[in-house]
């Protein structure tokens, strides 16, 4: 960029000099042209070579499982990995379908299932839980296109399918490189799981959960004895507490509950999350908030006076001088409609970008299509919608959505739809699960605008866990590196809990940086004594 603009420059101020002069500008600007045009080469090798790293693993394409079940009614979950539909690849043995959340004869509750073996025989001593947000989204949204074997990465540079890839591709930095992996679509009431909602909080979500669990070790009993770490996304941040949580508080699962990884987590109330921080967000990334004058004036004065303008600087301080106050609510934790700030500039914003994406600010048009429909439908069919694609992963032959329609809770008092009534995991059973667990890794994407990082910063500062409120020592900028890119972002360890921020990536991190979110996975298994690479 600065190449092409002081040839720009060069090219202008010789705009009055001889013709020699002027030709000699328009030489001097093909050139930083060029340079561009290069140096974009470069790049696209570069990521061509970084996706196909683990094309050849050493000793060719793993043949077998690194891992087999003796028990005759694992049989039927077998996936053949050459014939899944649409995949031109050998994509190796997995295990799918539906397993009920009880062994009771009339439980019509059961939740699907895709169990992947590790890479690698060293291991298998681990077993990664995953699990999508929503409420009531699919974690095979997270197995297709975030950190699956198979994945679509949106950023994949091939220069001959741009925007979106046409086809499935092999993923490098797949989770099952470093454990066994178990992608589950929970809780009832979400993609191909089957039967009624019965849940009105995430007590009663991790109790299906763990009776899911133990459902599927009685088949796939070889896992047995496992250590197993939580992880998932978004609203993932209230699940995967819960369920760790109660997986501590109620002994008795055959599986070794280790720790747990939380990205882009909702932990707080959406003031935090999202109202606080939209403003100084949004004047972070004018860029690509190229709003008028008039209307970052009216912003800023909500901003003065609903509190937010220095709220970051007055309270998310290191350590914090107390619990952290509520503003803009008027005694209840919801924002009071003139002190809106998120939803005024996701408007606006998508008025001046029709593509804008909630979930990646950087996206402008035109619309990348997903395989998925998800978040906008721009594709012609729906993968695990096709009838061959549900066939070939024994899955049941219904509309499968992304993220559903109708509401996975239950309203108690009238059977109804519901909402969840537990209380943000920061301020009930988070704390807990990281004194209980040997690392609790949180990480966060600087492009998510539907959570803020700055929100998730707050809502840190406002728990207390380990015997104190908050970190002690503020979390220092480029603190975060990846091995042959550089400094990839900010991070922080204290009191065993783990928190790292992402340049660039938008809500779903391990389909923005793969590479980044790859590395605190295996930081959160032991395997490397830092995220930083
Ligand atoms: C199954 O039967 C038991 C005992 O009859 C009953 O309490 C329970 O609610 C039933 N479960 C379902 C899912 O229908
Ligand atoms: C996947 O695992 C293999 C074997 O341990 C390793 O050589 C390779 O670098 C790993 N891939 C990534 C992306 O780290
Ligand atoms: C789910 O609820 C519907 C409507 O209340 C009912 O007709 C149906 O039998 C229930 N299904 C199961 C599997 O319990
Ligand atoms: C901070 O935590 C306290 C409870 O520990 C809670 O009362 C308060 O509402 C929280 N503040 C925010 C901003 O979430
Ligand atoms: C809270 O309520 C008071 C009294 O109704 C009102 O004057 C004030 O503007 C409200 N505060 C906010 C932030 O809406
Ligand atoms: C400035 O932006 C706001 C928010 O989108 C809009 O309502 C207003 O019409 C804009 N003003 C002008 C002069 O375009
Ligand atoms: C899903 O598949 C069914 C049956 O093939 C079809 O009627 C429906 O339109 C599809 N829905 C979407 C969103 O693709
Ligand atoms: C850290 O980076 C942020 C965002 O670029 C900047 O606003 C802040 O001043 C930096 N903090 C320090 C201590 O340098």
């Amino acid at each position: 960029m600065r190449l092409l603009l002081s040839a720009l420059a060069t090219t202008l101020a010789c705009f009055h000099l001889a013709d020699a002069a002027v030709n000699a500008g328009a030489a001097d600007a093909m050139d930083g042209m060029q340079n561009a045009l290069d140096i974009q080469r470069e790049q696209m090798t570069r990521m061509s070579n970084l996706m196909s790293s683990a094309k050849s693993p050493p000793g060719g394409p793993a043949k077998g499982s690194t891992i087999t079940f003796k028990n005759p009614a694992a049989k039927k979950f077998e996936v053949d990995g050459t014939k899944i539909p649409l995949v031109n690849f050998d994509a190796g043995p997995s295990w799918s379908g539906l397993m009920p959340i009880s062994g009771a004869k009339n439980e019509t509750r059961k939740l699907f299932f895709w169990f992947w073996p590790a890479n690698n025989p060293a291991d298998t001593k681990d077993l990664i839980f995953w699990t999508n947000g929503g409420p009531g989204c699919s974690s095979l949204e997270g197995f297709l296109q975030e950190n699956g074997p198979i994945c679509k990465p949106i950023h994949f540079y091939n220069p001959a399918w741009s925007w979106g890839q046409a086809a499935p591709t092999p993923n490098p930095f797949s989770w099952t490189n470093l454990s066994h992996v178990l992608w589950v679509e929970q809780p009832v009431g979400t993609g191909f799981s089957q039967g009624n909602a019965t849940i009105s909080n995430d007590d009663e979500l991790a109790a299906q959960l763990m009776g899911f669990l133990e459902q599927f070790l009685d088949v796939f009993s070889e896992l047995k004895g496992n250590n197993l770490w939580l992880t998932g996304e978004s609203y993932a941040g209230f699940y995967v507490p819960y369920i760790a949580n109660w997986i501590y508080e109620h002994p008795g699962l055959d599986l070794n509950l280790k720790g747990i990884w939380i990205a882009d987590p909702s932990l707080s109330y959406g003031l935090v999350q999202q109202e606080i921080p939209a403003l100084r967000f949004a004047q972070a990334n004018k860029n690509l908030f190229p709003f008028n004058s008039s209307f970052w004036a009216q912003l800023q004065q909500i901003s003065d006076e609903c509190g937010y303008t220095d709220y970051l600087d007055k309270f998310v301080t290191y350590p914090p001088a107390g619990q952290l106050p509520l503003v803009a609510t008027n005694g209840t934790f919801t924002v009071t409609p003139n002190c809106r700030m998120h939803s005024p500039i996701q408007r606006a914003i998508g008025l001046l970008n029709p593509v804008f994406d909630v979930y990646r600010v950087s996206d402008t048009f035109p619309n990348l299509w997903s395989v998925l429909g998800f978040p906008r439908a721009t594709q012609e069919f729906i993968y695990f919608n096709r009838t061959d694609v549900q066939d070939a992963i024994h899955a049941p032959h219904i509309e499968w959505q992304s993220c559903t329609d109708n509401t996975v809770y239950i309203n108690p008092l009238t059977g109804g739809p519901g909402r969840d009534t537990s209380i943000p995991s920061t301020l009930s059973v988070l704390p807990n699960v990281i004194d209980k667990s040997v690392r609790t890794v949180i990480v966060h994407g600087l492009a998510d605008f539907i959570l803020i990082a700055e929100g998730t910063r707050i809502a840190i500062q406002n728990m207390t866990w380990g015997g104190a409120q908050g970190f002690h020592t503020p979390i220092e900028n480029e603190t975060f590196t990846v091995k042959n890119m550089g400094v990839y972002g900010n991070m922080h360890t204290e009191r065993k809990l783990t928190y790292v921020e992402f340049f660039f990536s938008g809500h779903m991190t391990p389909q923005f940086v793969p590479w980044a979110a790859y590395n605190t996975i295996s930081y959160l298994l032991g395997r490397q004594p830092s995220p930083s690479t």
